[in-house]
C-alpha cells in the first residue's frame, strides 16, 4: 500500500506563531490554566475542535465570491437547497446560522414538560436545547461504546432493546422524535452501521415515531459503513449517505463539521406541518425562509463543501490520518478510546494518569502539558465539563474523563500530525510528574469555557 497523501495542493497559507516552552508557562498559567482563555496565536497546533475549523477549496472560495445576496429567492439558496435534497431526500430544507440554531428551532417547535427525546448520546446542545424546553435527552448508547478498551466497529450503535423497552416505558405519545447522531461525538466519533440506523427504524416505525438524524458529521460515518460494513465496499459514498437518509424523517446538520466550512447549519425534513412551524419560528429567530441567519456566500460555500465531502480520497485522507495518529499513540502504550473515531483522538485521562483523581481533574492536566510542551490546544471532557455537585458540594464525576484532540478538516498535514504525536509521548513519558488542578472559579453553567484553575503541589 503506497503512502495515502493529503489529496490537495496548498494555495494559500495562514503562518503559524511559535513560542517558547518558557512563555507557554506563562501563558497558560494567565489563562488560569484553561485553554478556552488562550489567544489563538499563541497556539501552535489547535485541536480545540473541528467545528468551523475547515480549510475551504479554491472552488468554495470562488462561491463566496459569486454569493448572491438578495433577501429573498437568491440563487445560492437554491443551489444549498439543492445540494441538501441531492444527499438527505428531504423535501424542505431550512437553513440556520449553526447546529444548535436548528436544534433550537426543533425542540421549541416539539418538546416541553413531559416529552423525552431518546438519542445514542445526545451532544451538549443538543440536551441543553430539548432540557431548555423542559422535555428530557435520554441516552440510550450500546454496552460497547460505554468501554473505552472494546475495540469493535460501531461503537456509536444505539441500544435497539433499550429504545423498545423505553417507549413502552414512557409512552410512544410523549416521544415526539427519535435522534440518531451520526458519528457519536460525545462517545468518541464512533460510527453507527447501517443496520443499525435500519433497526432503529424498525422499532420506531412499530411505534410511529419519526426518525431524525443529528448529521454534522455524516460523510464521516458513510466512510465507516462502507469500509466496516458488509456489502457496501463497492458502494459510492453518496449512495451510502442517500441510504442513511432514507430511513431518517428529518435531520440537524452543524455545516461547520462535514459541509467544510466556518459557518452554516440546516434543518431538513419530510413532513410540511412541521416545516411550516419550523420556518414561522426561524423567520423569528434566524431571518427569512431562504437565507435563515446567513449570507448567500455562505450558502453558496456550503453546498460546493457537500460536494466535495464524500470525495473517497478526501475521506480516505481524513480517517487515515486520525487512524494513523491513534495506531502510534496505541502501539505506545498510550491509553485512548479504542478504536480511534472519525474526527478526533479521545485521551482516556484515567488511565494516562490513574494517581490524579476525578476530583483533581487529570484531562485538565493533561490538556495543560499538552500546551505547554508543544503549544497544541485539546480539550478536557470529562469532570471539568461535566461534573456536578452533590447536596454536600462533592463532585460526582461523569463516566470518563477524556482529552479530545479534534482535528480540522484539510488543515494540518501529515508532519503537523507526526509532531502531534511526538508532543503527546513525550507528555505520556513524563506523566508521572503531571500536578491536578483545583478550581478557583466557576460560572453556574457550563463551567468548562470559563472555568480558572490552580495548579496543585
Ligand atoms: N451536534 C453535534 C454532534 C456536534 O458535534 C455539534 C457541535 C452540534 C450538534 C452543534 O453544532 O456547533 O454548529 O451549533 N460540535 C462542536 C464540537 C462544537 O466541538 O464538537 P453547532
Amino acid at each position: 500500500m503506497k503512502t495515502i497523501i493529503e489529496p490537495f495542493k496548498i494555495k494559500s497559507v495562514e503562518p503559524i506563531r511559535f513560542t517558547t516552552k518558557d512563555e507557554r508557562i506563562k501563558l497558560i498559567k494567565e489563562a488560569g490554566y484553561n485553554p478556552f482563555m488562550l489567544n489563538a496565536d499563541d497556539v501552535l497546533i489547535d485541536l480545540l475542535t473541528d467545528s468551523g475549523t475547515s480549510a475551504m477549496s479554491s472552488k468554495q472560495w470562488a462561491g463566496i465570491m459569486d454569493g448572491d445576496e438578495s433577501y429573498a429567492g437568491s440563487k445560492s439558496f437554491y443551489r444549498f437547497e439543492n445540494a441538501v435534497k441531492k444527499i438527505t431526500g428531504m423535501s424542505y430544507i431550512i437553513p440556520t446560522h449553526q447546529g444548535r440554531a436548528a436544534e433550537k428551532i426543533l425542540f421549541s417547535t416539539l418538546g416541553g414538560e413531559g416529552k423525552y427525546f431518546p438519542n445514542n448520546t445526545h451532544f451538549d446542545t443538543t440536551r441543553a436545547n430539548i432540557e431548555f424546553t423542559g422535555a428530557e435527552a435520554v441516552d440510550l448508547l450500546n454496552e460497547t461504546g460505554k468501554h473505552p478498551e472494546i475495540r469493535a466497529d460501531f461503537k456509536g450503535d444505539m441500544d435497539v432493546e433499550a429504545l423498545d423497552k423505553f417507549i413502552n416505558k414512557v409512552g410512544k405519545e410523549n416521544i415526539p422524535l427519535c435522534m440518531i447522531t451520526v458519528t457519536n461525538n460525545s462517545g468518541g466519533g464512533q460510527p453507527v452501521s447501517m443496520k443499525n440506523i435500519r433497526e432503529v427504524k424498525d422499532v420506531c416505525k412499530k411505534y410511529d415515531i419519526p426518525l431524525f438524524l443529528d448529521a454534522c458529521r455524516f460523510a464521516e460515518n458513510a466512510y465507516f459503513i462502507k469500509k466496516r460494513e458488509p456489502g457496501y465496499a463497492d458502494k459510492p459514498l453518496l449512495e451510502i449517505a442517500q441510504e442513511m437518509f432514507s430511513y431518517a424523517d428529518g435531520a440537524t446538520m452543524s455545516a461547520k463539521k462535514d459541509a467544510l466550512v466556518n459557518i452554516g447549519g440546516f434543518l431538513a425534513l419530510n413532513d410540511e406541518k412541521l416545516a411550516q412551524q419550523c420556518r414561522n419560528l426561524l423567520i423569528v429567530t434566524e431571518g427569512f425562509t431562504t437565507y435563515g441567519g446567513l449570507a448567500g456566500r455562505d450558502l453558496e460555500a456550503i453546498a460546493q463543501g457537500l460536494e466535495e465531502v464524500l470525495d473517497e480520497h478526501y475521506l480516505q485522507y481524513r480517517i487515515r490520518s486520525i487512524e494513523y495518529l491513534g495506531e502510534k499513540l496505541i502501539s505506545a502504550g498510550v491509553p485512548l478510546i479504542e478504536p480511534p473515531g472519525g474526527h478526533a483522538i479521545y485521551i482516556d485521562a484515567k488511565r494516562f494518569l490513574p494517581n490524579i483523581p476525578p476530583e483533581h481533574f487529570p484531562g485538565q492536566s493533561i490538556v495543560c502539558a499538552l500546551y505547554v510542551e508543544g503549544g497544541i490546544r485539546s480539550v478536557e471532557i470529562g469532570s471539568v465539563m461535566f461534573g456536578k455537585y452533590d447536596k454536600n458540594g462533592k463532585l460526582i464525576p461523569p463516566t470518563m474523563e477524556l482529552v479530545r484532540l479534534a482535528i480540522p478538516r484539510r488543515v494540518y498535514t501529515q508532519s503537523h500530525i507526526d509532531y502531534v504525536l511526538e508532543i503527546i509521548l513525550e507528555v505520556y513519558k513524563n506523566r508521572n510528574n503531571l500536578k491536578g488542578f483545583k478550581i478557583e472559579y466557576e460560572a453556574p453553567m457550563l463551567r468548562h469555557f470559563t472555568a480558572r484553575f490552580s495548579e496543585l503541589n
